[in-house]
């Protein structure tokens, strides 16, 4: 099974994730030991608290890091991708064309709404698929006055959901690993991903979140979430060929 990691940090020097080369290699090595061959590696795009990373600066950063992974060994594949973080200012940057689609080349953007609580998600994110994007959400979990009731509307309106792995174990907390679970009950989680900022308590709670998803959901979730509907989303499929996560009969 060819593993991706459509949601992840690793592009030294950034934004708040990996600090530098030295970090972004540990990064590496964790996943590579995970099992990962592919990162879409997502820095911050936008004005939101993670930082903001133009397009062009990240490719330089992704050859540097293709550089320093081939020097050291490490086959692992790394491919473009961007969080993009949702303001009213993203529309300008679309417009410019200064967005990034997951693998470079899909319509699918991975987005991040704002942590502040605001009124008209759905709109918001209505006006965006309008622009011709299909819209992956990063970690619905996580954003406290986002109910899964909203999460389970903007599914059904052919969003697809991304859910953390750290979430699975509690790492940002009881109301986002709840939530993840109620997600996971409703067969709403499509993608998952690490959402890896640094390399060193990593190693704790990957492997605790990875024993806990397989052996809740079994093997086939983690083929699903980090294999299949990765490639999906690679290969600007449609959302309906992205199957819900759900355990295997
Ligand atoms: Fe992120």
């Amino acid at each position: 099974m060819a593993m991706i990691d459509v949601h992840n940090h690793i592009l030294p020097g950034v934004d708040d994730g990996a600090q530098d080369m030295a970090s972004a290699l540990e990064m590496a090595r964790i996943l590579r030991a995970f099992g990962f061959d592919t990162i879409a590696a997502s820095p911050h795009l936008g004005m939101g608290p993670g930082g903001d990373v133009c397009p062009k600066r990240a490719e330089e950063v992704r050859a540097e890091l293709r550089e320093a992974l081939e020097a050291e060994g490490l086959e692992l594949k790394l491919l473009p991708n961007s969080e993009h973080h949702v303001t009213p200012e993203l529309f300008e940057r679309m417009h410019e064309n200064k967005v990034v689609g997951v693998g470079g080349s899909s319509k699918w953007l991975l987005v991040e709404l704002p942590w502040m609580p605001i009124t008209n998600v759905a709109d918001v994110l209505f006006r965006i698929r309008t622009k011709g994007f299909k819209l992956l959400l990063a970690h619905p979990e996580r954003y406290k006055y986002l109910t899964v009731k909203e999460g389970e509307a903007l599914a059904a309106q052919g969003l697809r959901l991304q859910l953390d792995l750290g979430s699975f174990v509690g790492l940002y907390g009881q109301g986002a690993q709840q939530k993840v679970l109620d997600y996971m009950a409703l067969d709403l989680g499509h993608v998952l991903g690490t959402d890896l900022h640094q390399p060193e308590e990593a190693k704790v709670w990957l492997s605790d979140a990875f024993k806990m998803v397989k052996t809740t959901w079994g093997e086939e979730v983690l083929e699903m979430g980090f294999s299949t509907n990765p490639q999906c989303l690679i290969a600007d499929e449609d959302p309906d060929n992205l199957v819900g996560l759900r355990r295997s009969m």
